[in-house]
């Protein structure tokens, strides 16, 4: 949709949308660099502007891991997808779904499934445009701009509460978005939780510098100090506090480990600094 090249006042957007919109009036901040828009440039994107690249560099020269720290956790995704539908669980609620690039959610689960749903949800303008460009056709994917710290809202969303059935298990994704969040995470994933049925699942992935390997610690506050100055800061939390977020949820092994190590441990890959896990919604009494 030609959002790469940033050198024309007002690009325009893709025609799908509408032909004569601009990309400053669907609410685009060229200026200031956002997570989505940089992780979209780490995975080889085109969906990211100067400012973006401008911060990329800043992250990557406080941590060159950065491009393999975000396709493998991009692997990480892929593989919970995947174990989700092995168990049966085909309903897909994508929270800070980013921009699409290969290995989406819906690609992978409409190939095993194809009555599969997926309801992407992203605060971010690019982000969401560009997932109804390339989904507008597919009866099994919604595409909804929402901020995940308003549950109620989220869940209540034509583009979720009309394409989800909350009566059959549902796996939330929460995959690299939690770390850009200062609120109060546990709370918000209450509200989730009390949504789903059991059998329903929870993944997700969060940064943290609270490992024993000093490095990989240190590697971590590099990133956060990267990402200062951007749109979307990055908040750091301990394995505890990570922890937190699956209270209620019955962790499924191996329990909390690195992204690599899930569902298996991984001899073949260094650990990208993370924490993830899946939890299940327990069977009711
Ligand atoms: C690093 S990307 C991860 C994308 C995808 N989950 C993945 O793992 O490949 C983080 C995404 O979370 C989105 N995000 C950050 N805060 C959010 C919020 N409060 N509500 C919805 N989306 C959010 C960003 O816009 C961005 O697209």
């Amino acid at each position: 949709m030609g959002e790469g090249s940033d050198d024309e006042a007002a690009p325009r957007v893709g025609t799908h949308l509408a032909s004569m919109m601009t990309l400053s009036e669907v609410g685009i901040d060229f200026d200031r660099a956002n997570a989505a828009r940089i992780y979209d440039f780490f995975l080889g994107g085109a969906h990211n502007f100067a400012s973006d690249r401008a911060q990329a560099a800043k992250i990557v020269a406080a941590n060159p891991d950065m491009p393999r720290v975000c396709r493998l956790n991009r692997d990480y995704l892929g593989r919970v997808v995947r174990w989700c539908l092995a168990q049966g669980v085909d309903q897909f609620l994508d929270l800070g779904s980013g921009v699409p690039t290969v290995g989406n959610v819906h690609e992978i689960a409409l190939r095993q499934r194809p009555g599969a749903r997926v309801a992407y949800v992203d605060f971010e303008p690019v982000a969401v445009h560009h997932a109804r460009q390339i989904t507008a056709e597919l009866d099994g994917v919604s595409v909804t701009q929402g901020d995940l710290r308003q549950p109620e809202v989220v869940l209540n969303d034509p583009g979720v509460a009309g394409h989800l059935d909350f009566d059959r298990p549902v796996a939330v994704l929460a995959v690299a978005v939690l770390h850009f969040i200062d609120d109060d995470l546990p709370a918000i994933f209450r509200r989730y939780r009390d949504a789903l049925c059991p059998g329903s699942v929870l993944a997700l992935n969060h940064g943290s510098a609270d490992h024993d390997d000093p490095v990989l610690a240190e590697s971590v506050r590099a990133t956060e100090r990267g990402y200062r100055g951007s749109a979307t800061p990055v908040v750091l939390r301990d394995r505890a506090q990570i922890r937190a977020l699956l209270d209620g949820f019955e962790l499924v092994p191996p329990g909390l480990v690195d992204p690599v190590d899930w569902p298996v441990p991984n001899p073949d890959a260094d650990p990208i600094g993370a924490y993830a896990a899946v939890g299940r919604v327990p069977d009711r009494e």
